[in-house]
C-alpha cells in the first residue's frame, strides 16, 4: 500500500451508537496506528441508517477530531443498511465501452428504488470460472446507494469542516481491514460485524466477496428488550447491559435476554451461510471473524461456533499495525479492537479510491 502522505484519509465509521475514528500513517516500516477514538451518540440521532439529527452528529464528529488533535481533514466514511444494495451479477464478457450501459440496464431488476435516486457503482471481479460453452463471462459487483443518504453523510462531514473524500460501504471496509491482517487472501472467510442496529456479513473466497448482507439486528434491539424487562429508559438499559447499573434479580433476566439475541443473530448468520452453500455447492468456510461492539456479548462467539460448526475468531483489525504503546494503552486497544474494524478499513482507503 504505497499511499503517499497527502493521499491518506481519516477513517470515520459513523454508527448509530457511536462514531469511531482511526488514523493510520504509512511509515517506512509499514502501517502505524496513529490515532484512535470513539464518541457516543445520543439515542436515535441516527436511526435506520439515516441521520435524524445532523447538527448533533456533526458536532460529535468535530469534537472527536478536536479531542484527538487530528489535523488531516480528508475523510473516508461509509454507509450501510437498506439504502445500499450490493449484488454480484454475471454478464457475458464485453468491452468496457458497452459495460456501463449493460450494467445500468441489469441493475434495474435488483435495485428497489428509482434508478434516478441512486448512485450506481461497480467493480469487475476476478472471474471464478469461464463459461462451459467457450463463451467467457465476467463477474461484477454492483453497488447502488441511495443518493439522499450518501449526500446526508457527506453533508454532515462538510458541516463539521471536513472533506468527504471517499464514501464506502461498511461490509467492504470490513473486507479491506481483513486484507491487511490476512494479505495472502487465501481460503474462505466469513466476516461478521454486529453493531447497534445492523448485522453486516461479507463472505470472502480467496479475497473476493461471494456474498454480502446487512440485516436489521444488533445491540440496540437488546437494549430495547432490557427497557421493557426493567421498565427503564434507553440510556439506563444500556448501562444495565454493560454492567454499569445493578438491578434486582438482574443477572438471570439479563442472561436470558443476551441468550435470545445471540441465538437470533446466530440463526441469521447460519441462514446466510446456508444460502451461500446452496448457491455455491461445496463451499465451506475456514473461519468466521466476529467484530462490532455487540460481538463483546459473553458467550456469543461460543454459541455461534457450536451452531455453525465453523471456528469463530475475534477480528482484531490492529493485528498488522505498529502501535506506540507509550501513547496507547494496550488494554484499551484490545477492548476497542472488535469495534474498530470498519474504521480501520476506511482509514486504509486513499484519495482517488472509489
Ligand atoms: N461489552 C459489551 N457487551 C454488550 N454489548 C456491547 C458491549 N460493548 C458495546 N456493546 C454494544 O455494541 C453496540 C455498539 O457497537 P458498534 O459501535 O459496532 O455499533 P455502531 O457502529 O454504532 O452501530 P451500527 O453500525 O449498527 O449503526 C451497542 O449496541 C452497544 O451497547
Ligand atoms: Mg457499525
Amino acid at each position: 500500500m504505497a499511499t503517499s502522505k497527502k493521499n491518506q484519509l481519516i477513517g470515520l465509521d459513523i454508527g448509530s451508537h457511536s462514531i469511531k475514528l482511526v488514523e493510520i500513517e504509512h511509515g517506512k516500516k509499514g502501517p502505524v496506528l496513529k490515532n484512535l477514538g470513539i464518541m457516543g451518540l445520543p439515542h436515535e440521532a441516527i436511526f435506520e441508517g439515516s441521520i435524524k439529527e445532523p447538527e448533533i452528529v456533526s458536532s460529535a464528529v468535530r469534537n472527536l477530531f478536536r479531542n484527538l488533535r487530528v489535523k488531516n481533514k480528508n475523510v473516508a466514511t461509509s454507509v450501510s443498511g437498506f439504502s445500499v444494495i450490493v449484488k454480484k451479477i454475471t454478464l457475458d464478457s464485453q468491452a468496457e465501452s458497452t459495460l456501463e450501459a449493460t450494467i445500468q440496464e441489469e441493475a434495474e431488476q435488483y435495485v428497489p428504488f428509482d434508478m434516478a435516486e441512486v448512485n450506481l457503482d461497480f467493480d469487475i471481479l476476478p472471474t471464478e470460472e469461464a463459461g462451459g460453452d467457450g463463451s467467457t463471462q465476467m463477474d461484477i459487483m454492483l453497488v447502488a446507494a441511495k443518493k439522499d443518504v450518501v449526500e446526508s453523510y457527506a453533508g454532515l462531514l462538510v458541516m463539521a469542516g471536513l472533506n468527504p473524500a471517499v464514501i464506502d460501504v461498511d461490509v467492504f471496509a470490513l473486507q479491506n481491514a481483513f486484507e491487511l491482517i490476512d494479505p495472502s487472501s487465501k481460503g474462505s472467510h466469513a466476516l461478521v460485524n454486529v453493531g447497534a442496529e445492523e448485522l453486516g456479513i461479507n463472505m470472502l473466497k480467496d479475497g473476493v466477496a461471494l456474498f454480502t448482507r446487512d440485516s436489521s439486528y444488533g445491540g440496540a434491539q437488546l437494549t430495547r428488550a432490557l427497557m421493557r424487562e426493567f421498565d427503564v429508559s434507553f440510556e439506563d438499559a444500556e448501562k444495565i447491559k454493560l454492567g454499569g447499573k445493578q438491578v434486582e434479580g438482574g443477572d438471570k433476566r439479563l442472561e436470558k435476554i443476551f441468550k435470545d439475541a445471540v441465538s437470533e443473530w446466530s440463526n441469521e448468520i447460519k441462514r446466510a451461510l446456508d444460502f451461500v452453500a446452496s448457491t455455491h455447492p461445496g463451499q465451506t468456510f475456514d473461519a468466521i471473524h466476529l467484530s462490532g461492539g455487540s460481538s463483546r456479548i459473553p458467550g456469543f462467539a461460543e454459541y455461534l461456533e457450536t451452531m455453525t460448526k465453523i471456528p469463530v475468531k475475534r477480528f482484531n483489525p490492529f493485528a498488522a499495525l505498529a502501535v506506540n504503546e507509550k501513547a496507547m494503552d494496550p488494554a484499551y486497544l484490545d477492548y476497542m479492537s472488535p469495534q474498530s474494524a470498519v474504521a480501520v478499513g476506511l482509514a486504509l482507503r486513499s484519495i482517488g479510491d472509489k
